[in-house]
């Protein structure tokens, strides 16, 4: 069983991941224009992660016997000023998305709904990951600065992992 209160709040998250997938997306697209095919694979790859988290939150929802439903995603920005800029804007974002697991965990604890929140751990560990990833790169790319060999190096790593750097 799920409260009205606490569906309504896994159907946005459901939307906050789909979101997410759609912003990752829209930065492959954007790594592609700049012929740095191995960020855009990195992102491809972010793009379909969240896609399974969005999956992840869609059967629970389900299987709790609440309704899913899906509401509008919101256009994503299509441009940044640098991969730095871009990557930038991938970790404040995950720190967004640790705001609303972390939110929607004490709504559960609040409403003493011990599977959303066994649910919500496994969200809970995956955004320390994802954080760190996000962080981690944006600390590369500080440190390349210009260097067009550095770019390449990391192209290639991050093409080549898929996810992590
Ligand atoms: Fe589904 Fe990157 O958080």
């Amino acid at each position: 069983m799920i409260s009205k209160k606490l569906e309504t709040a896994l159907n946005k998250q459901i939307n906050e991941e789909i979101f997410s997938a759609y912003l990752y997306l829209s930065m492959a697209a954007y790594f592609l224009s700049l012929n740095l095919d191995g960020f855009a694979a990195w992102m491809k790859n972010q793009a379909q992660e969240e896609m399974s988290h969005a999956m992840k939150f869609f059967n629970f929802l389900d299987e709790m016997g609440g309704r899913v439903s899906l509401l509008a995603v919101k256009e994503p920005e299509k441009n940044w000023k640098s991969p730095l800029a871009a990557f930038t804007a991938v970790s404040r974002h995950e720190q967004y998305i640790t705001s609303c697991i972390n939110e929607l965990y004490r709504l559960a604890g609040s409403e003493k709904n011990n599977p959303t929140q066994i649910m919500l751990q496994w969200f809970i560990k995956e955004q320390v990951e994802e954080e760190s990833t996000a962080t981690k790169i944006v600390f590369k790319l500080t440190q390349i600065k210009d260097s067009v060999n550095g770019m390449w190096i990391l192209d290639k790593q991050l093409g080549a992992r898929g996810t992590g750097a």
